[in-house]
């Protein structure tokens, strides 16, 4: 059977090669993993339904699954963020152009949101599932819940018997999600319902997709079970902080190459995202500020000695305005036609509504020009500021306000993902390897549940060797003296590190 795919140019393959091979390098914790894994296989049987960013480091996790012996489709989880030359380089495997042999890949940088949602169904819809639900996918790996909300809303609609006219509320992409569910509905009236039956748990990898699964869970409307990565301590505390310190400035480089050092840099956010950005702008020399919402962070940022503000305060002062909260709202038209010419506003939080562009593009006399992809300079005709005339002024928008880490450069470099990525296989195989009733007890509700510690040190354990650090020992006696093992874990589940 010839191997189904999109990609933009499966001629890329040799070049994403190259690029993957010097990313194992640099993915200690994946590789090990393979090591530990590769014999026993405990990803047999698994058919994985995957939906993140389809970059170099997302190449080494699905061939880590996949040698750990699951089956995988994917696509990515953002329109901007794929790495053609990645997802070529997955899609050929060990074959060629001609005769691919490796893995279904849907993606390429620069999809419409049809194309996307259209990627979206093709990791979901496995050839031959519709006359055999046992050939169809029962695992989902996702970021930032997309595919998980496709199956649910399925469901949701195929139980109503209908799916609802479009509101005035809803938004265009949520129309798009509408449009796809009735074509299905109207071709194969439980084809959702029969997709969901057969997944046997998510694990999720970021902030705004545990949200999310949590609010599915409360409703008692999650329809399996689900493991957080994001908060495990070797996901957020690492990939949210020290993987944006080092892509957020990538991405601004990249894409406008203006010196950051002696810019005034307002950070929205201050949680692990918005502490890796404010370090990484102040490390380039800027004067940081940051607006928070929650005292703690607030007095978090205050005693990292940054000037915390109400965005209104210092509309004028930014040079740049980046947003990292998982809000929405955050930076409106109104701020945007206040802000100093050619100040830089970008979004690295999850979803493309904190940046209000659609109020952006609807401001009167507005006019949007393409510096190149994902560079676009607005023009606001003169008095169009909230507080009276304002001359002729623009402000450059970073990825059309989508994750400007991914959207402007690639991403966050291979060894924090390794993190992140080793929790995922480790939550892949906790879900799967334990999927069905053990003596009348499911091991997994569906509920929203965190990797044990034990686990978390193991991740962290997989990275030391790299980077030379010597881990000192506990003695048996101190292991006594504190409570501990001598193994782990060292620190109570509460514990914020
Ligand atoms: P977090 O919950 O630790 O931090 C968000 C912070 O924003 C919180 O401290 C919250 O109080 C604050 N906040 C909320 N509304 C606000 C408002 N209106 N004004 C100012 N501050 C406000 O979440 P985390 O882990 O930092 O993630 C943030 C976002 O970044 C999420 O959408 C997450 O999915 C995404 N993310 C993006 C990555 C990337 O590569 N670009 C990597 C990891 C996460």
């Amino acid at each position: 059977m010839t191997l189904e795919y999109k990609v933009k140019d499966i001629s890329l393959h040799e070049a994403g090669r190259h690029q993957i091979r010097l990313a194992e390098h640099e993915m200690p914790g994946l590789m090990a993993l393979r090591s530990e894994f590769g014999a026993s296989q405990p990803l047999a049987g698994a058919r994985i339904a995957g939906s993140l960013h389809m970059t170099v480091q997302t190449a080494v996790l699905i061939e880590t699954l996949v040698a750990l012996g699951a089956q995988v489709r994917w696509a990515s989880c953002n329109i901007f963020s794929t790495q053609d030359e990645a997802a070529a380089a997955v899609v050929v495997g060990a074959g060629t152009p001609e005769n691919p042999q490796g893995i279904p890949v849907f993606a390429w940088k620069g999809e419409t949101l049809e194309e996307y949602w259209w990627t979206a169904e093709q990791i979901l819809t496995w050839p031959g599932a519709d006359q055999d639900p046992s050939v169809g996918p029962n695992m989902i790996l996702d970021d930032g819940g997309d595919a998980t909300l496709l199956v649910h809303k399925g469901v949701e609609f195929e139980a109503a018997g209908a799916v609802p006219a479009a509101t005035d509320e809803d938004s265009h992409e949520y129309r798009i999600i509408l449009d796809v569910l009735r074509v299905d509905q109207a071709v194969d009236p439980q084809k959702w319902t029969r997709i969901a039956g057969g997944i046997k748990g998510v694990s999720e990898e970021t902030t705004t997709g545990v949200h999310r699964l949590y609010q599915l869970a409360e409703q008692g409307k999650l329809l399996f079970p689900a493991i957080n990565v994001n908060d495990a301590v070797t996901k957020s505390k690492f990939d949210n902080k020290y993987g944006i310190r080092h892509s957020l400035p990538d991405g601004i480089n990249r894409a406008t190459d203006v010196l950051i050092g002696g810019k005034v840099a307002v950070v929205c956010g201050y949680g692990d995202v918005g502490k890796g950005a404010a370090e990484a702008l102040r490390g380039q020399g800027a004067r940081v500020i940051v607006t928070e919402i929650d005292p703690i962070c607030a007095l978090q940022a205050a005693m990292d000695g940054y000037q915390v503000a109400r965005l209104e305060s210092v509309l004028r002062q930014g040079d740049l305005f980046i947003t990292t909260t998982g809000g929405k709202d955050i930076i409106l038209a109104a701020h945007m036609a206040s802000m100093k010419d050619k100040a830089i506003v970008g979004n690295v939080g999850h979803f493309d509504n904190e940046i209000d562009m659609a109020g952006l593009a609807a401001v009167p006399g507005v006019r949007k020009v393409e510096i190149k992809p994902q560079v676009h300079e607005w023009v606001f005709p003169a008095s169009t500021g909230v507080d009276g005339a304002v001359p002729e002024h623009s402000v450059i928008v970073l990825s059309e306000g989508r994750l400007l880490n991914l959207g402007n450069a690639t991403g966050h470099p291979s060894f924090v993902m390794s993190n992140s990525f080793a929790n995922q296989t480790i939550a892949q195989i906790e879900l799967w390897t334990k999927r069905d009733q053990i003596a009348g007890e499911r091991e997994y509700e569906n509920q929203v549940y965190v990797l044990p510690k034990i686990l978390d040190e193991k991740v962290a354990r997989l990275h030391l060797g790299a980077l030379g650090v010597e881990l000192t020992e506990l003695t048996k006696d101190q292991a006594e003296y504190l409570g501990l093992d001598v193994a782990g874990p060292y620190k109570a589940d509460h514990y914020r590190y």
